[in-house]
């Protein structure tokens, strides 16, 4: 019987903060160390992690996943990039460049200079703000992925694009939601991860590129959220905890698939390093758990029991309601391995822990205020 393995990694969030991630490898990617050595790119009889660029680097994933790739391949292999300014944390355990995905020559030039294996794509606008700025949207979601996607091609890269369950809409089966089934969403964030999921699954059978995708949930952590539907369950923990009210733009029984960071990383980290033979299909679904905000915010109320939580339904509440309640991701427990951690309960504690120790100090204040 294969045993499991752990690998440990650890980061720092703050300069004074010390916390630990546990990935766990399990029993199939223990298969892909001893017969692939997919992670690793073979050059002659030397073997090489492989260099890594990330896209859209600054958002909620790619620091995250940043600090996790570092850890297994090295500093210097990973390449955050984005089009804001990094903070002087961001700067400190690697590389990070500016990085325009509309600018094809320019991806060019840093896929060439940096000699880029592997491409992590996190850049586009989530189904909020893509609403509210459709042309923009359409630019960076599919405009966008149109010259990462043709980059990948050209340079023969590995390219990992994420969807979501916002590439489903009211046609779809909501409960549960199976990996092949209708789509058709109607927000323009939904067409864009569709559109990425066809074109990718495309140019693997056409020209043999190497394209990954798992559709995620809504991804909590303490770092500030995008502007996707499924933020107010980080929202509340920093509302809760600084001002003990929160009011809440989805009604209470709005069921949604969720995930928490830790796990989202691990599942992205393995499905990168599985070997192509175990791979049915491009594009898996992936998840942890479902709740509603009711049964969060009760959750809650077990650290903050005078928390204050009043509803406002806004137009976030129409998209809720055309995405999955639960999400159907056998596929992936089955073609590689696909094991979550973290239920609603543990989620609670660690981010009551998060938020307390990294975001409430004085000097976050104004950060967090500025998008609760
Ligand atoms: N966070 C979630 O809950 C979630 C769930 C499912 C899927 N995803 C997907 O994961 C990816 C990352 O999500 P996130 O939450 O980190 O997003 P985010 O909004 O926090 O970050 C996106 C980043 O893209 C950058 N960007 C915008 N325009 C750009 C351009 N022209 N060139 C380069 N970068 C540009 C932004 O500056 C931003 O830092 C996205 O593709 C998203 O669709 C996220």
């Amino acid at each position: 019987m294969l045993c499991k393995s752990v690998t440990r990694f650890s980061y720092y969030i703050t300069k004074n903060v010390r916390r630990d991630f546990h990935i766990t490898i399990n029993p199939f990617c223990k298969i892909i160390k001893e017969s692939d050595n997919s992670e690793s790119i073979n050059i002659g009889n030397a073997i090489k992690p492989p260099r890594i660029l990330i896209t859209g680097g600054l958002g909620q994933l790619g620091t995250e996943c940043a600090k996790l790739l570092r850890r297994n391949y090295g500093n210097e292999n990973v390449i955050l990039s984005d089009i804001i300014k990094p903070s002087e944390e961001n700067l400190q355990n690697g590389p990070f460049i500016f990085a325009d995905i509309l600018d094809f020559k320019g991806l060019q030039k840093i896929v060439v200079d940096y000699r880029i294996d592997w491409l992590i794509h996190f850049s586009a606008l989530l189904s909020a703000v893509g609403e509210q700025n459709v042309p923009l949207a359409v630019r960076v979601n599919i405009e966008g992925m149109h010259n990462v996607i043709e980059l990948a091609k050209q340079y023969k890269l590995r390219i990992f694009i994420p969807s979501t369950i916002g590439a489903f809409g009211p046609d779809s089966p909501r409960n549960p939601t199976p990996n092949v089934t209708v789509q058709r969403p109607r927000t323009i964030y939904g067409v864009s991860k569709v559109h990425a999921e066809l074109l990718g699954e495309y140019y693997h059978h056409r020209f043999g590129l190497d394209f990954r995708c798992l559709r995620f949930p809504g991804v909590i952590s303490s770092d500030p959220p995008g502007g996707g539907t499924t933020d107010y369950a980080v929202a509340v923990f920093h509302e809760g905890l600084l001002n003990k009210r929160y009011e809440c733009y989805l009604e209470p029984h709005t069921r949604l698939p969720m995930i928490y960071i830790e796990d989202c990383l691990s599942a992205l980290f393995q499905f990168l390093n599985t070997p192509e033979k175990l791979l049915r299909r491009r594009v898996y679904n992936v998840t942890a758990m479902s709740f509603t905000p009711e049964e969060l915010f009760n959750e809650l109320f077990k650290y903050i029991p005078d928390l204050k939580i009043t509803y406002k339904p806004d137009k976030r509440q129409h998209i809720a309601e055309s995405w999955p309640q639960v999400f159907d991701d056998s596929e992936a427990r089955r073609d590689w391995g696909w094991q979550h951690k973290y239920d609603l309960q543990r989620l609670v504690e660690l981010m009551v822990q998060d938020v307390n120790t990294n975001f409430l100090s004085k000097h976050r204040l104004k950060e967090v205020n500025s998008y609760v």
